[in-house]
């Protein structure tokens, strides 16, 4: 941790007390100037720290700090590895070259913006600081690398109930891996994997998942006005939104992912889907093709009929839906 985590991890264990800059400055081995200069900075981040002459400084009560921390409060089991940036490339990336160096499973990696987010398909995932978190899961599943799809429903189920539980709303899936709230996509999956070629299992996976929390301050850019929508609205958070949404994604999410082969999600993944009988297109590369989307069969593939009345199960591409939307 760098001093100004340091300093946030301290303040945070002790909300509600005043706590002297010289205590802080014994406590974590630096000079009083260096604790004056990091807070100041914490305060241009945007945390409200209250300071009192001669007793010192205190988290303000509205304060809800991003951390490992305040994440494990909310985690049925304690013992995971969690890391959290203020910035990063992309969590995928980093968690994938972390697997690379032979990390074990459930590594977690949490950022408040990345500057490379990746989305499905080749696209960038839009990821501005302060309106969204990015979270990638390091996953070794044992499973045949056809039923890696599995792990995206999971994810999506898992993020869709988190959701419904602090928002009180209901928030559908878009097959394969978006979530949409009140008709705006809010968050997007993206599974990437490495496979055992000869043994057609996977050496590992990495689950990404990326929470449109608030609208940014400044709105979405031209090309996501339409489409991105927010969980959460600026004036209505609930208490402690940004630790207890994760921390509810991730234990929904293992609690499936230990049985994955079970799917003990599947109702509610189809229950939550809203293309079912949709006039869709279906996107392939440069071709779009018009079709029904009929149902979402056990492997979670999306059966369709196309225009010419053939019956087609597709498990990955994108599609979009060619009324009301
Ligand atoms: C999509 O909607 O196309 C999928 C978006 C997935 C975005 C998440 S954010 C965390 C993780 N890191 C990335 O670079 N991408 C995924």
């Amino acid at each position: 941790m760098n001093l100004k985590e340091n300093i946030l991890y301290f303040l945070e264990n002790n909300k509600g007390e005043y706590i002297s800059g010289s205590d802080i400055a014994k406590k974590l081995n630096v000079s009083r100037t260096s604790i004056w200069k990091a807070i100041n900075s914490l305060r241009e981040d945007g945390y409200e720290i209250d300071s009192i002459t001669n007793k010192g400084y205190s988290l303000s009560s509205n304060n809800f700090i991003l951390s490992k921390h305040s994440i494990l409060k909310y985690l049925n089991n304690k013992n995971v590895k969690i890391e959290v940036f203020d910035c990063i490339d992309s969590t995928n990336d980093y968690l994938r070259n972390k697997a690379e160096c032979g990390e074990e499973e459930g590594y977690i990696v949490i950022s408040q913006e990345q500057i490379k987010g990746k989305g499905r398909l080749g696209k960038t995932f839009y990821s501005p600081p302060k309106a969204g978190i990015y979270m990638s899961i390091l996953l070794k599943p044992n499973i045949h690398a056809g039923k890696a799809l599995y792990i995206t429903t999971a994810a999506a189920v898992s993020v869709s109930q988190a959701i419904d539980s602090l928002t009180g709303k209901k928030s559908s899936i878009k097959w394969v891996n978006d979530i949409f709230l009140d008709n705006k996509k809010v968050c997007g999956i993206l599974t990437e994997g490495s496979f055992d070629l000869e043994g057609g299992g996977m050496n590992y996976a990495i689950l990404g998942i990326g929470l449109n929390l608030i609208i940014p301050n400044y709105g979405y850019p031209s090309e996501l006005k339409n489409i991105a929508g927010s969980i959460f609205e600026r004036d209505n958070l609930p208490y402690d939104y940004r630790n207890r949404i994760i921390g509810e994604i991730i234990n929904n999410f293992f609690k499936y992912y230990t049985n994955l082969e079970d799917k003990i999600f599947l109702d509610e993944y189809r229950n939550k889907s809203f293309i079912i009988n949709k006039d869709i297109f279906v996107l392939k590369g440069e071709n779009t093709e018009k079709a029904i989307a009929l149902d979402i069969d056990e492997e979670f593939r999306l059966k369709v009929k196309k225009e010419n009345g053939e019956i087609v199960y597709l498990s990955s591409g994108d599609i979009s839906i060619r009324k009301n939307y």
